[in-house]
């Protein structure tokens, strides 16, 4: 996949000029809109299905700072805007807090027509997509992400779920958005950690499809971890770009989108092993990269150098790069238990996304007892 130019241009305003990544889907095609000052501006809204009532989604963090701004930019094009406000944290990814947007929807005597809005970071969304899918058997939704992670990754793609307590994001559906707004500025009131969450998925895209983005990245970590908004926008643009790619080409996972998985394996071992919130979802995805991409290492797809300047771009980005002990009796036998659940097994057996060359990724099993020298080397791992 080829690098784009290295920064957007800025308009006379000052502001990155907007710009918009489409997902070619045939007739599930949909657009991502890019820029600042997008989420309160009615025109971002204009040209969606048309229904007499909108719900928005969201959450008691997100709620009070962009609620209101979401809600009069609706007005002008739905009679009535409700509001459900969710509890915060991947902990409430769950049926009890699914079932709180049927309850509202219900109550509110919402038809097949109302479009949901997920106002919020990829938990919001995941959960808002996966509601849609469900309720009335599918009404038109529209992500609005507010983190940095959502706006590269969980926002576009249609993947909706919510977790299991025995293993994340297990219950859910392919359902695409109609529209995706990612608003730059929502970046500035994130806090920093998340903020670093994020850039694991945006790190993520230079291995498995663009070194020269990993470049870029590599550059421009700091400037990214400022909120510099020309570096957000250039990561937010080739994130999509290369993410629509992936997504136009195998929507529902049947090869080449597990791609996108990369580190997400052991990641998600480290989110449900230590219980969700503990460690931020960027955070498993950043060490996870760094266990997927030793494993690579020791199968002989990369060498140890590209391993270390992966492992000191994520350390860069503020992500941990040490594995977590999961247990004391038996910690790798714990972690090949959780990856097992993982929903690219096959009959019992882990598959791995790995680094088969820069640049470029594969899909393969590796032998436990190798899986169990990386994890007992990444758990070294200063
Ligand atoms: P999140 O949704 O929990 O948001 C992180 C935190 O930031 C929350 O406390 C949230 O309330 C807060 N927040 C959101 N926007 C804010 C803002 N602008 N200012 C201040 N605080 C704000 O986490 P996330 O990292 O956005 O998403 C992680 C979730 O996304 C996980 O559940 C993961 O499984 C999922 N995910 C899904 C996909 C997909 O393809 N569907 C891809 C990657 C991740
Ligand atoms: N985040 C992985 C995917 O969308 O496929």
């Amino acid at each position: 996949m080829s690098a784009s130019p290295a920064c957007l241009p800025t308009s006379p305003s000052g502001r990155v000029t907007p710009a918009t990544v489409p997902i070619s889907l045939g007739e599930r095609s949909y657009p991502i809109r890019i820029g600042q000052g997008l989420l309160a501006d009615p025109q971002t809204y204009a040209g969606l299905p048309r229904a007499a009532a909108a719900l928005i989604v969201t959450n008691a963090t997100v709620a009070p700072l962009y609620e209101a701004g979401l809600r009069q930019a609706l007005a002008p094009h739905y009679a009535k805007v409700h509001t459900v406000v969710l509890p915060d944290g991947e902990a409430y990814k769950d049926w009890p807090t699914l079932n709180r947007i049927f309850d509202a929807l219900l109550e509110q005597g919402c038809d097949r027509k109302t479009v949901l809005f997920a106002l919020g970071g990829g938990v919001v969304g995941d959960m808002t997509g996966f509601a849609a899918a469900c309720y009335m058997r599918g009404v038109p939704f529209v992500q609005v992400p507010t983190t940095l992670l959502a706006q590269v990754d969980s926002s576009v793609g249609g993947k909706t779920a919510i977790n299991h307590p025995l293993g994340k994001n297990m219950v859910g559906a392919f359902y695409q958005p109609r529209l995706v707004v990612c608003d730059l500025d929502s970046i500035a009131t994130l806090p920093p950690r998340e903020l670093s969450a994020g850039l694991a998925e945006i790190i993520k895209y230079g291995p498995i499809a663009d070194m020269a983005f990993l470049d870029w990245i590599e550059a421009n970590v700091e400037a990214l971890r400022a909120g510099d908004a020309q570096a957000l926008a250039h990561a937010v643009r080739r994130s999509c770009e290369i993410k629509a790619a992936v997504v136009g080409a195998d929507e529902r996972e049947g090869g080449l989108r597990a791609i996108l998985n990369f580190g997400h394996t052991f990641g998600h071992a480290i989110e449900s092993g230590l219980g969700y919130g503990a460690w931020l979802h960027g955070e498993g995805v950043g060490c996870g990269m760094v266990m997927a991409a030793t494993l690579s290492q020791r199968l002989g797809l990369v060498d140890a150098a590209f391993v270390a300047r992966l492992a000191a771009i994520i350390a860069r980005a503020g992500l941990p790069v040490a594995a977590p002990p999961l247990d004391a009796a038996d910690n790798a036998g714990r972690w090949l238990q959780l990856m097992r659940v993982d929903k690219k097994a096959e009959g019992g057996e882990i598959r791995f996304v790995l680094i088969d060359g820069p640049g470029r990724a594969t899909v393969r099993a590796a032998p436990d007892a190798l899986v169990r020298e990386v994890i007992a080397a990444c758990s070294a791992r200063a």
